[in-house]
């Protein structure tokens, strides 16, 4: 028996896990301090500044993001790959999502990779500090715009149901009533996020 194998169910719980603690808790944040965005440009780098203040940033990063994004991707992808492609045949609502959160499983890698890079990994190399102007200059151009609202909203949509099926995976939503409490959840969730990260984009780009 292989590893992958014989730790089948421990790792696939914390996979599940990973994708709420911490990389959605980080994913709130991170849409909630953008619509910072809507307070006007010196407000938004005085909070950003306030956060590269943090002390041990790059520590913080290293292990609380960068590592579980790592290994919730790397892993996701894995998974991607060894799903069944024949869940549209049976056309049932959960299946529909089951296909969406692959999907936006490989849009939302594809973003954070070159989000990540352009404005974290990149420009830390370079030596250059994020601000509003900086922001501006990017999602101000249509393309860049359209291309940071697929994004976002492909991460958001994967956090959201996400909620759903690790409530399911870790046994939280037994039995069709609690089931129906978390879609609703899941559901509020999505919408909220959409609204504040759009919100977010839209004073980034003004
Ligand atoms: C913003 C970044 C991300 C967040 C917040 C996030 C969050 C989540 C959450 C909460 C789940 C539910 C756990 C479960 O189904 O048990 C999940 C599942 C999943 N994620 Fe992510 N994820 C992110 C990025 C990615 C990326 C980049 C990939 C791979 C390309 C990926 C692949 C997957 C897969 C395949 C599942 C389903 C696992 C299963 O059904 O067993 N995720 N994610």
């Amino acid at each position: 028996m292989s590893f992958m194998q014989k730790y089948n169910f421990l790792i696939r719980k914390i996979h599940s896990l990973t994708g709420i603690i911490p990389i959605g808790v980080f994913l709130t944040e991170h849409l909630i301090t953008n619509s910072f965005a809507l307070g006007g440009a010196e407000y938004y780098n005085e909070r950003v500044e306030a956060f590269q203040q943090l002390p041990f940033l790059v520590g913080i990063e290293i292990v609380f993001i960068a590592i579980p994004l790592a290994f919730h991707t790397l892993l996701g992808l894995y998974y991607v790959y060894l799903a069944k492609n024949n869940v549209l045949e049976y056309k049932y609502f959960r299946n529909y999502m089951f296909y969406l959160q692959r999907i936006t499983a490989i849009i939302t890698f594809v973003f954070v990779v070159y989000h990540s890079y352009t404005t974290r990994i990149g420009r830390a190399m370079a030596g250059i500090e994020i601000s509003y102007e900086f922001m501006n200059n990017i999602v101000s151009q249509p393309v860049f715009f359209i291309i940071y609202l697929i994004g976002m909203l492909a991460a958001v949509f994967h956090f959201s149901n996400g909620i759903y099926t690790f409530a399911i995976s870790w046994g939280i939503a037994i039995g069709p009533q609690v089931q129906r409490k978390f879609q609703t959840i899941c559901t509020v969730l999505f919408i909220a996020l959409t609204a504040i990260g759009t919100a977010g984009l839209i004073a980034l780009a003004a």
